[in-house]
């Protein structure tokens, strides 16, 4: 197997969480492979392992037995520097919360980033990313001047900023409208399209989450489904 061509190979990937006496697993030894480039939808209830395995995945947690590679990379055998350089220079996150910070515009919460990672002569990349998620009006507005569906939109540009190779969105439009999830799966599907990224994202709206390419089902732990969307159904 080309392990170049993949963002993430998992085998039997297992993550216990300890919590006081009691053991909770809750990933229960799952494959998976997901291409460069693929949109894929993690789906399941409350509770499935959809968080957990974003959470491994971009490096913010170990797991506990099995193999994780991303991006070539085996996350077990990386060090704390090499976990962090994976995160800054590979991964990008978008969260249900949005997470802005809210005393900067729109505009400082996408250049962050970029200033972390001190690049400053690629600063512009953030007006740009603004232009790309369409608040090419909004860039100099903090986030109460915002709706939500804008706010989630400066998320966006901000996870891009770093110029991952994977996008990992944990809920994306669970504080959204219907008009305004559906608007920010479509500028998903379009940046998964136009600009290379793979996507990861976990919802629970099944007509979302079929305009990926790929919706992978969770359930307790274990892999319900796996399917590729061959027709967009929605
Ligand atoms: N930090 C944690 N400590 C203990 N248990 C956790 C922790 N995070 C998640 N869990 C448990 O792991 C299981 C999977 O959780 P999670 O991955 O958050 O599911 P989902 O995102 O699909 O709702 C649940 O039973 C949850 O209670
Ligand atoms: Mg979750």
């Amino acid at each position: 197997m080309e392990n170049h061509t993949y963002a993430v190979l998992a085998e039997k990937l297992k993550k216990v969480y300890h919590l006081y006496k009691e053991e909770i697993v809750a990933l229960k030894g799952i494959d998976v492979t997901i291409k460069k480039g693929e949109f894929v939808s993690i789906m399941g209830p409350s509770g499935a392992g959809k968080t957990t395995f974003l959470n491994l995945v971009g490096c913010l947690d170990k797991h506990t037995e099995g193999s994780l590679i991303v991006l070539c990379a085996n996350l077990a055998s990386l060090n704390e520097r090499q976990l962090h350089n994976m995160r800054r220079h590979h991964l990008g996150f978008v969260f249900q919360e949005f997470f802005l910070i809210k005393e900067l515009t729109a505009l400082e919460n996408v250049q962050l980033p970029i200033v972390f990672a001190n690049e400053y002569k690629n600063l512009p990349w953030a007006q740009y990313l603004l232009e790309r998620v369409g608040l090419k009006q909004r860039m100099n507005h903090q986030p109460k001047e915002l709706s939500g569906g804008e706010m989630q939109r400066v998320a966006i540009a901000r996870a891009l900023a770093n110029k991952p190779d994977i996008l990992l969105a944990d809920e994306p439009t669970g504080n959204l409208d219907t008009k305004n999830a559906r608007d920010i799966y479509d500028l998903l599907r379009q940046l998964c399209n136009e600009e290379k990224i793979t996507i990861i994202a976990a919802t629970h709206n099944v007509k979302l989450a079929y305009l990926a390419d790929r919706v992978i089902h969770l359930r307790e732990g274990n892999i319900e489904k796996d399917e590729l969307v061959i027709e967009r159904r929605f």
